[in-house]
């Protein structure tokens, strides 16, 4: 057994938690959207053709801020053919993932189901083969009460009340060579300016994303994010940042430890931030829209990302295991320790791609990423605590050192509620929470999610290998809590202060 101390003061905190840290995507990619959330012939379908087992599944995430169409997919998308009458639709043609799109979906069903789901819409505009003014008029079409050509044209759709989509994204990783319409980063920041601010002209009160780099791998990591800001910093409000990962060398240790890279990631990303603003003499302060984060390593070889001119192809379908629910725990938990920097996140993406949910037929399967996912976006709110750990640690092959326990902390009134990882593969972990003056007064409860194989997984035969239960593995004494956590758990559980 290890025994590490989680060290607090109620007086450092980092930001308020943005709940938009707890977002998803859902991209018109392989079988997101058809078969997915939409799929009018199911026994679940409801009246507007979404699926209900999976909408109530999705319903537990609590999701906040969902990002819409895309993805890649976006960069070759037009609204227009995707609004109107279904019949009259076009099938189109998806080079992003060689597929076809039946249009019978498209942004009015998704503002119909965010509305259901309370979500909030997170639109993305296609600066890849698009242009400004497309961008614009579909802001026009979604926000506008009446009186002028586009709004008339959703009123005349059946919309009478505006959409009043407040969040949008400036294209979709514009730096990656295999976007639709890749140019240089200045050319980008041209069209990403010229864009927003002709939509910022039509509304106001949106707020926007512009795209950073999506990927450390690239030669333009974090130059591409300067140049970028430096030339639309007093249009935009967020810049995003992208992250997959994956167990490549099958070391879960050092897979673990990703979690040190994506620290720096965000790190480095807010420190260019900081550097423009400075340079700018600007007291505006652009945040991170952390609006892509998943793990995904299996389903990424080019017979996974073809879709063969099909509608609604088998794509990306990436199967979780429980290494892998650690580390969606960890992607979290570090949003939440840089709550100050990252105001918006979104996990890649919400059913059958990449994603939490699977369907086959008219079932549907849990994956092992729900649960942190759930656990922790249903207890976390109010202000994230910075933390200190004392105990034993390792050094991992590719990100440093680490250690066997992964958290993070925040405080909402007398509610303290915690995120704890347990990574080691054979010790049980004793954390030590100690507050320094505060006091923990009672135990809340809390959820586990643990399995001592790492590569232990649910299947449509099996479907509860890998579940949460709840979890009161705890003890207070003298103002301190002591959570026992088994090797490669993930806990997430709430505390009364005094
Ligand atoms: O989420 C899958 C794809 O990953 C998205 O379409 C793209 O933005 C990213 O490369």
């Amino acid at each position: 057994m290890q025994q590490i101390k989680l060290s607090l003061n109620m007086d450092f905190t980092i930001s308020p938690i943005d709940p938009r840290i707890f977002g998803g995507f859902l991209e018109h990619l392989g079988r997101a959207v058809y078969q997915g959330v939409y799929e009018p012939g199911s026994p679940h379908a409801d009246a507007d053709g979404c699926r209900t087992d999976v909408l109530t599944a999705l319903k537990k995430l609590k999701f906040t801020a969902m990002r819409y169409p895309g993805g890649n997919f976006v960069s070759g998308y037009h609204w227009e053919d995707a609004v109107g009458p279904a019949k009259s639709r076009p099938v189109t043609r998806d080079l992003a993932w060689q597929s076809l799109e039946s249009n019978q979906f498209g942004p009015d069903e998704f503002i119909t189901l965010s509305r259901k789901m309370g979500w909030t819409p997170m639109m993305a505009v296609n600066l890849g083969t698009g242009t400004p003014e497309e961008a614009r008029n579909w802001l026009e079409y979604c926000n506008i009460e009446s009186g002028s050509k586009f709004a008339e044209m959703r009123r005349s759709n059946g919309y009478k009340k505006p959409h009043d989509v407040k969040l949008w994204c400036l294209g979709n990783e514009m730096d990656g060579p295999w976007q639709l319409g890749h140019v240089p980063a200045e050319t980008y920041a041209v069209q990403a300016q010229q864009t927003a601010n002709m939509m910022r002209m039509c509304d106001p009160s949106i707020e926007l994303v512009v795209c950073g780099s999506c990927t450390t791998d690239l030669p333009t990591y974090l130059e591409w994010d300067r140049k970028v800001l430096e030339h639309c910093k007093d249009f935009v409000d967020f810049i995003s940042v992208h992250r997959y990962v994956g167990n490549y060398g099958d070391d879960a240790l050092d897979y673990f430890a990703v979690s040190n890279s994506i620290d720096a990631q965000i790190e480095a990303t807010a420190a260019v931030c900081h550097a423009v603003q400075a340079t700018k003499k600007t007291k505006k302060r652009i945040g991170i829209s952390f609006d892509e984060w998943n793990v995904w390593y299996r389903a990424n070889k080019p017979e996974h990302m073809d879709g063969r001119g099909k509608i609604a192809p088998h794509l990306l379908e990436e199967v979780y295991n429980m290494e892998d629910a650690l580390v969606a725990a960890s992607f979290l938990n570090s949003f939440i320790r840089h709550a100050d920097s990252v105001k918006i996140a979104n996990i890649a993406q919400i059913v059958n791609v990449i994603a939490p949910i699977l369907t086959k037929g008219d079932d549907v399967l849990i994956q092992s990423i729900f649960y942190p996912i759930e656990m922790i976006a249903n207890r976390f709110k109010g202000t994230a605590l910075q933390s200190a750990l004392v105990g034993p640690s390792y050094e991992s092959k590719s990100h440093g050192k680490a250690s066997f326990l992964d958290r993070s902390i925040s405080v909402d009134g007398k509610n303290l509620h915690i995120s704890l990882s347990n990574r080691s593969l054979e010790d049980e972990i004793e954390v030590l929470v100690d507050l320094g003056g505060a006091t923990i007064v009672k135990f809340d409860g809390g959820e586990i999610l643990h399995h001592s194989d790492p590569k232990a997984h649910n299947t449509f035969e099996k479907k509860d290998t890998v579940v949460s239960k709840p979890y009161s593995e705890t003890h207070i004494s003298d103002g301190k809590a002591i959570v026992k956590l088994p090797p490669l758990s993930v806990f997430a559980g709430t505390f009364s202060l005094e």
